[in-house]
C-alpha cells in the first residue's frame, strides 16, 4: 500500500497523454518533484495501468478525454489553470501515420494547435512538446544540430516539424514559452512492443524475455542515439519548470551513437539461454545512422542523458522480471 502524499503548493502541470509510456514516466518525475499534475489520456494507446503510483499521489487528477474534442483542452486549462502544458499526446507510429494521413493530421498537428490556442486563451505560461529527430529525416550531418534544416522523410516527421512552427508562432505572437524537444530514440519499461514497427529496444525485450529468438535487420553495425525514457522524462520536467526559459527546440539526446550489436550484446548478457539472434535483409528506407548533439540541451536547459545504455537496458530487462542479476551483465 503506498501511503497518499500531502497535497503541495507546486506548479500546475498539465500532460496530455500521461496514461503512455512517455506521459507516464513524465507524470512521476513531476509528481516527484512536487508539482500538482492533471493528467489527461482517452487511453486509445495509453493504460491506467502505467498511472498506478501516481494515482497513489493526492497531487495528481486524471481526466479521460480525447484533446481534439470539442472544447476540451479548453476546459481543462480553464478548470486546472495549468502553469504549462506538456503535450505528450500524439499518434506514435511513425508507420501509422504514414497509412492514416488524416489520423496524424488531427492528433500529431492539429491537436498542438489546440493546445497552444487553449494556452493563449487560458493565460497558461508555457508548453513543452514532444518532438522528433523525425523531423531532421535523413539528414547527413552527425551529429545532428538544432540549427541543421530539418528535412523530414515521412508525414509523422512534417507533423512533428509543422507543430513546432505553431507553437514558435505562439511564442513570438504571445509570448508563449514554447520548448520544443527533439527526443531520439526512446527506450525503457511501459513502450509498446507490439508492432513489427516498434522500437527495436521493447521488441528485443519482450522477445528476450519470452526466450524468443529477435531477427536483426541489416549486419547489426547501424547505429542510434537510443535515450532512457527516465532521462526523456527529466528533460520534460526541467523544460516545464525551469524559470526563464526563451522559447527554443532541442535535441534530446546522448550524443553517443550505439550499435545495434551492443544492444543485442547487452541482451544476451542478460539472458544467457537465450536462443540464437536471426539475421534477414535491412529494412528499405531505413537510415544506418542517427546520432544528436546535446550541447543546447546542457547549456539551456541545464540537461544531460546520463543513463548508460547498459544500465539503461539492464533496468528495463529487469522490470520485465525475467532477465539474469546485474552480475550477469558485469561479467560480460
Ligand atoms: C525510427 C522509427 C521509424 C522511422 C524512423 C525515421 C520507431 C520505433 N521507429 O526508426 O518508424 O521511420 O525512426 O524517423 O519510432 N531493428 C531490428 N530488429 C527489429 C526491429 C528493428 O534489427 O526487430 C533495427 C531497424 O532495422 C533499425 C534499428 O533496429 O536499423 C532501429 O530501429 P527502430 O527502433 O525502429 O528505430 P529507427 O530505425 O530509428
Amino acid at each position: 500500500m503506498i501511503a497518499r502524499t500531502k497535497p503541495t503548493n507546486g506548479p500546475r502541470i498539465l500532460v496530455t497523454g500521461a496514461a503512455g509510456f512517455i506521459g507516464s514516466h513524465t507524470t512521476d518525475q513531476l509528481l516527484g518533484l512536487g508539482c500538482r499534475v492533471m493528467g489527461v489520456d482517452d487511453l486509445s494507446t495509453g493504460h491506467l495501468m502505467n498511472l498506478r503510483s501516481a494515482t497513489a499521489n493526492s497531487n495528481f487528477r486524471f481526466v479521460r478525454a480525447d484533446i481534439t474534442g470539442p472544447n476540451v483542452i479548453e476546459e481543462l486549462c480553464a478548470g486546472f489553470r495549468p502553469d504549462a502544458i506538456v503535450h505528450l499526446a500524439g499518434l506514435v507510429s511513425v508507420v501509422r501515420a504514414q497509412e492514416e494521413p488524416n489520423l496524424n493530421y488531427r492528433l500529431n498537428l492539429h491537436a498542438t494547435h489546440l493546445v497552444a490556442e487553449a494556452a493563449r486563451l487560458h493565460g497558461v505560461r508555457r508548453a513543452v512538446f514532444a518532438s522528433s529527430a523525425a523531423i531532421y529525416g535523413d539528414h547527413p550531418d552527425l551529429p545532428l544540430t538544432e540549427s541543421a534544416l530539418p528535412q523530414p522523410i515521412s508525414l509523422y516527421g512534417m507533423a512533428k516539424r509543422a507543430s513546432e512552427e505553431v507553437l514558435m508562432g505562439y511564442g513570438a505572437s504571445f509570448g508563449l514559452e514554447t520548448v520544443c524537444l527533439r527526443y531520439f530514440n526512446v527506450y525503457g519499461p511501459r513502450q509498446d512492443p507490439k508492432s513489427p514497427y516498434s522500437g527495436v529496444i521493447s521488441i528485443f525485450a519482450e522477445r528476450f524475455a519470452a526466450g524468443n529468438p529477435v531477427t536483426i535487420f541489416g549486419d547489426g553495425s547501424q547505429t542510434r542515439d537510443f535515450v532512457a525514457v527516465e532521462d526523456i522524462a527529466r528533460a520534460n520536467a526541467l523544460a516545464a519548470t525551469r524559470p526563464g526559459l526563451s522559447p527554443m527546440v532541442c535535441n534530446v539526446c546522448t550524443g553517443r551513437p550505439r550499435r545495434l550489436l551492443t544492444v543485442l550484446d547487452v541482451f544476451r548478457s542478460l539472458h544467457p539461454d537465450a536462443p540464437a539472434p536471426q539475421f534477414a535483409p535491412a529494412r528499405p528506407g531505413e537510415i544506418q545512422h542517427s546520432l544528436g548533439n546535446p550541447e543546447r540541451a546542457a547549456d539551456r536547459l541545464g540537461f544531460v542523458a546520463n543513463t548508460e545504455l547498459e544500465s539503461g537496458l539492464r533496468a528495463f530487462a529487469q522490470s520485465l522480471g525475467t532477465a539474469n542479476s546485474p552480475q550477469a551483465l558485469a561479467t560480460a
